[in-house]
């Protein structure tokens, strides 16, 4: 057992309430409705493990909810303070003003995730799958324009067709290629103790999810190496859905659906946070066995968690309508037993990027 402290009890405030880090080694689902506290009450256990593990984390982080944290706050005890100060949190920034940027590389997909990207069917468009299986593209230092002027002079209507389809779809002009540069699978692979993704910044809708596939291709390849690493994934629904909506929504999908079944013995743990259990993969959602549950009012939706997290008191599940924000049902693997807890606070920056509303004035 190693005790995390992640706030105190719900109907002992004096009491702290306990989770245990070890657990981690489960998938771990947190859930409940917009504004309920939950990425908050991720940051609070994300920094708990920091300081209590060593588990290595990654977090796919859509709202740049944790680009500070590596920063404490103004309150935080001085040892506390140094133990973060040692930490080594690498994040990585997808809008284009902050560095270091966020690149990987699109010869590292797979060919099956490459033709995703193309929205090219193996059968449907067989020629063009058949031209891109069987393309060169070793180079490290791909060049853009010169990639296509071979394709369109190659003299194979094949080839000519993957060029135009490659061109006109822009996927060359992704910010998230790395052509040469570095990629954030290479940091990963360095295992810091930290690397925050932060995806939100992309314009084009399916490059948080290529992103994500990069990573999560190249884990899942060289899962035999059995190094542990807790895998975060905030707003999961636009990572693994139940229909997935794109081709690349779909190989993402597939490939978590692979580590949700597998992944534990390999040490890939997923830490998932949705606000609904239907909005993701119901073949993901049922490998969870750490549940964090916020407030959710809809009875379907807590009906569908009572039915696949068993293990839970029903009276305990009905209370979620009543949580106040930061109020939280803890119960799994992960918790001695099923606890109402009062999620404690951060002791590193919040990020996020909600805007003000100015007063008329
Ligand atoms: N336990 C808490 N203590 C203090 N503020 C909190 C707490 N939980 C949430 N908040 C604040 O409430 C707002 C919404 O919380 P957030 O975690 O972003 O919700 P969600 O991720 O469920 O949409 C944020 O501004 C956050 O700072
Ligand atoms: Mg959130």
């Amino acid at each position: 057992m190693i005790p995390l402290t992640i706030g105190s009890k719900a109907d002992a405030p004096d009491r702290p309430a306990v989770i245990d880090g070890s657990r981690f080694n489960r998938h771990t689902f947190w859930c409940g409705q917009s504004g309920s506290g939950k990425t908050y009450a991720l940051g609070v256990v994300l920094e708990q493990l920091l300081l209590g593990t060593d588990l290595p984390v990654a977090v796919l982080d859509p709202n740049a909810d944790f680009v500070h944290l590596a920063e404490t706050r103004d309150d935080v005890e001085p040892d506390l303070r140094e133990r973060f100060a040692g930490l080594d949190i690498r994040v990585f920034h997808s809008s284009t003003a902050q560095e270091p940027q966020l690149h990987a590389r699109y010869v590292d997909l797979s060919v099956r995730s490459q033709a995703a990207v193309g929205r090219l069917d193996p059968i449907g468009d067989e020629e063009e799958y058949n031209a891109l299986l069987h393309l060169d593209k070793s180079s490290n230092a791909f060049d853009r324009d010169a990639f296509l002027r071979a394709l369109a002079a190659s003299g194979d209507p094949a080839r000519q067709r993957l060029g135009r389809r490659i061109d006109n779809l822009e996927i060359l002009e992704w910010p998230l290629w790395s052509f040469g540069r570095s990629s954030v699978v290479d940091t990963v692979d360095e295992r810091p103790r930290v690397v925050v993704l932060d995806v939100g910044g992309f314009s084009h809708p399916s490059e948080p999810q290529a992103a994500a596939l990069c990573v999560l291709e190249h884990l899942w390849e060289h899962r035999m190496e059995r190094r542990p690493l807790l895998i975060v994934i905030d707003e999961a629904h636009n990572f693994c859905p139940p229909v997935p909506r794109s081709s690349v929504e779909a190989q993402l999908t597939e490939q978590l659906i692979q580590i949700a079944a597998e992944g534990r013995k390999f040490g890939l743990w997923l830490f998932l946070s949705t606000q609904r259990p239907t909005k993701i993969h119901p073949n993901v959602l049922s490998q969870c066995d750490n549940l964090g549950l916020m407030r959710m009012n809809s009875p379907r939706d807590l009906a569908e968690i009572a039915d696949v997290f068993g293990f839970v008191p029903v009276a305990m599940l009905e209370e979620s309508p009543t949580f106040r924000k930061g109020e939280a049902l803890f119960a799994g693997a992960f918790s001695d037993e099923p606890q109402l807890v009062r999620v404690g606070r951060r002791l590193t920056v919040e990020g996020g990027s909600d805007l003000a509303v100015l007063a008329a004035g």
